[in-house]
Order: C-alpha cells, then sequence, then structure tokens
C-alpha cells in the first residue's frame, strides 16, 4: 500500500475532534514540527472539530510560512473505531512502518455515571480498544504514546492536594478503565525499554481557544457542570434552575471542589509529555529500568460548585438560580492536584485563571450556540 512521507513528525491523535484532542490537535500544529493524523469515531465529537483546527492553525501562519509549516496545518482524519483493529491497522499500514512517530490517545468513554451502567461497554471501549492499539502500534515500530489519564483514578484521595504518589483507587468503571490502562501502559514499558510513555491525569478542564472556533460540544444535555452552565445561559437547556449535588461535603461552602484548568495549558501539557519521549528529552533517566511516568495535570487550586456558578453568572450575565439536592453518586469531596511534579519535571503550567476559562467558554458558547450543529 503507498505510505504518506512527511518531513514533519506523524502524530496520531486518536479521538482527535473531540472537546480535548481538538486542542491537543492546535497545539501540536503550533509548533509547526508535527504532523496530526487523527482518528475519530464521532461517538462523541463532530467531524467539524477539526476543520475549524486546521483553519486557525492556517490563519496563525507567518506570512513567511514555508510548504512545510502549511502541511503542519492539514489533518489527515480517519473515521475510525478503535475497537476495530483492522480500521486502525489501515490507518498505521497507509503511513508505513515506523511511518507514525508517536501517539497521543485521548479516545475514551468518560461519563462515570454511565460506566456503571454499561461497564462492558467501557472495558471494550477504554480498555480492551487500547490493549489493539498498542499492539498495532508495536507491529509498525511505534513506541511513543502519551495517554490521557484522569484524576478519576484516585478515588477519594487521603489527602489534599494529591500527588502522584497518592494510591489509586477508583469506584467506577470508568475509573478503573483509566488505571488499568495506566498499568497495562507501564508494564508494556517495564517489558521492553524501546518504549517511552506518559499518562496525564486530568483534573477538570474548562473553557475553550478564544477565538471561539473550537469547544465543548456535547452531545445532548451536558453531565459536566461547566457546559451545562454555559447551555442554561444561552437557552440550550430550558432548566431554570441548576440541581447542585448536595452541599454537607467537608468543604469550605459545603459542595465540592475541582481542580478547573484552562484546556489549552492542558493541551500544552500534552505537548510537553510528547517531547518528553523524543531522543533529546532529559525526563528519562537513560539508566532506567523502564520510560514511564504518570503526571497530574492541574492547578493546584480548588474552586467549588457555588463558586464556579458566581464566576459564570459573571462571565454570562446570565441570573442563575439553584436548588440544592441530593449527592450524586460517585462525586467526591475534593479534587484538587498537586501540579508540582509535572511542573518541574515538563516544565508544565497552568497559568490562565477560571475568569479567562469562563470567559473563553462563554464566546465559544455564544458563537456556537448549538456547536458545531448537527452530526
Ligand atoms: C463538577 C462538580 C458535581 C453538574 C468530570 C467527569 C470525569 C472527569 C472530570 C474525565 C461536581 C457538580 C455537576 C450539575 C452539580 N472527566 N455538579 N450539578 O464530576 O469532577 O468529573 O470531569 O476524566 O470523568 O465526570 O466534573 O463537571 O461533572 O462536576 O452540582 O448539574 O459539579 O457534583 O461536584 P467531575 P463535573
Amino acid at each position: 500500500m503507498a505510505t504518506h512521507t512527511s518531513p514533519l513528525k506523524n502524530v496520531l491523535v486518536t479521538g482527535g475532534a473531540g472537546y480535548i484532542g481538538s486542542h491537543v490537535v492546535y497545539v501540536l500544529q503550533k509548533t509547526r514540527q508535527y504532523k496530526v493524523i487523527s482518528i475519530d469515531n464521532n461517538h462523541n465529537s463532530n467531524p467539524a472539530a477539526l476543520d475549524r483546527v486546521s483553519q486557525l492553525s492556517k490563519s496563525e501562519l507567518p506570512a513567511d510560512a514555508t510548504e512545510i509549516d502549511i502541511q503542519s496545518t492539514e489533518i489527515d482524519s480517519y473515521k475510525c473505531d478503535l475497537t476495530q483493529p483492522d480500521q486502525v491497522r489501515a490507518v498505521f499500514e497507509a503511513y508505513g512502518r515506523g511511518g507514525i512517530w508517536g501517539v497521543v490517545h485521548i479516545a475514551a468513554y468518560k461519563a462515570v455515571g454511565e460506566s456503571s451502567e454499561i461497564p462492558l461497554t467501557y472495558y471494550a471501549n477504554n480498555v480492551a480498544a487500547s490493549v489493539s492499539l498498542l499492539q498495532i502500534m508495536a507491529e509498525y515500530d511505534c513506541h511513543r504514546i502519551v495517554y490521557s489519564s484522569s484524576a478519576t483514578v484516585y478515588g477519594t484521595p487521603p489527602i489534599i492536594p494529591i500527588s502522584e504518589t497518592t494510591r489509586l483507587h477508583a469506584y467506577s468503571p470508568y475509573g478503573r478503565t483509566k488505571i488499568m490502562v495506566e498499568n497495562i501502559i507501564e508494564d508494556l514499558c517495564h517489558s521492553d525499554r524501546k518504549w517511552r510513555a506518559v499518562s496525564l491525569r486530568y483534573f477538570n478542564p474548562a473553557g475553550a481557544h478564544p477565538s471561539g472556533l473550537i469547544g465543548e460540544d456535547p452531545r445532548g444535555r451536558p453531565g459536566n457542570l461547566l457546559p451545562l452552565l454555559a447551555h442554561m445561559a444561552v437557552g440550550r437547556v430550558k432548566d431554570a434552575t441548576l440541581k447542585v449535588f448536595a452541599n454537607d461535603y467537608p468543604t469550605p461552602d459545603g459542595t465540592c471542589v475541582r481542580d478547573y484548568l484552562h484546556v489549552l495549558d492542558l493541551a500544552s501539557g500534552h505537548l510537553l509529555a510528547l517531547n518528553a519521549l523524543g531522543p533529546d528529552s532529559n525526563v528519562f533517566d537513560p539508566e532506567a529500568t523502564d520510560f514511564y511516568k504518570a503526571y497530574n495535570l492541574g492547578k493546584g487550586k480548588g474552586m467549588s460548585v457555588l463558586q464556579i456558578v458566581e464566576a459564570m453568572r459573571k462571565a454570562t450575565g446570565f441570573d442563575y438560580k439553584y436548588e440544592i439536592v441530593g449527592r450524586r453518586r460517585g462525586d467526591v469531596p475534593d479534587l484538587t492536584a498537586d501540579p508540582s511534579l509535572a511542573q518541574k519535571e515538563l516544565g508544565f503550567t497552568a497559568p490562565q485563571d477560571l475568569e479567562t476559562m469562563c470567559r473563553d467558554l462563554w464566546h465559544w458558547q455564544t458563537k456556537n450556540p448549538f456547536g458545531y450543529g448537527e452530526y
């Protein structure tokens, strides 16, 4: 089969059309060092997102952009389901052995509550498909992966803020899939020093690229707080009242505390992690027995539900009403990161504040009241 060649480093992003994926693709393109290949089954994403990312990257090219610079703004996008190995293998085949430099593996189902209702679907899509991806990567001599994990792996952490040495203990099938794949990748790296991998434990990504061209576009009613508040303010959700899932937690105002970070800061963390997998990286000790690390990506600043509501009230001008109802199954009181390891070893920072996150989220939502439109 013909192979694609490119002087840029080919990087495969799974879930590239998604909320996190599209911002990661944008950040990779901005470096003009990588050529992005995206595979996505569009289960919870719209392919239009990638057209917007490419448009955005092209708009930011310098006047003296080279042909390679222009190539770096193109995305080879494949509608592909990770649970179908033949579809995934066909993508790798198109670039040949060694043709794909690394993988950023973001695609996963991620609803905590839903995972308890359909656990097998979550294990098939998040775990079995990841094993299949890793096997195909090995077949095609691709041994670098950045894996999208989650703070959910900490369950109810004993100490706040949370460091990476905190024991992992998930309560939901979703959280357990994240721990399983982290362990699978760590075992793989331990078995063969050709592998280099970083797991990134996301805290709560929020906001959107300030252009308003790309953003979070969940199917149906958002389950997460910030997109729900944006949908309420733009009239996409007709609820006049927000249900706050309890205020009897051991937190300053009794509502849950989370560590929100701007999605572009989160995306930049992926670039740092990808670069860490390169030959000239100093993140890994060359004498180490394996090349695997896990990092928290958070701001290290916790905000409560009520603080988020107030921040969105300011950003949108919408007069949110809320009522306190019972706890939501699976919620934990506080997930605030200690991001110092990622700061020290990757140079990760998450400087953008909550006001910026809410302003960018609202700009996206007002420019795209119905997201990317019909799927
Ligand atoms: C935040 C807080 C709710 C809605 C989610 C995903 C998880 C992970 C991170 C991927 C909680 C409260 C919410 C509402 C509310 N993503 N809330 N009323 O639960 O921290 O985790 O994002 O890894 O998989 O589930 O985020 O936005 O759902 O909730 O009171 O209508 O807002 O109880 O305390 P969460 P969230």
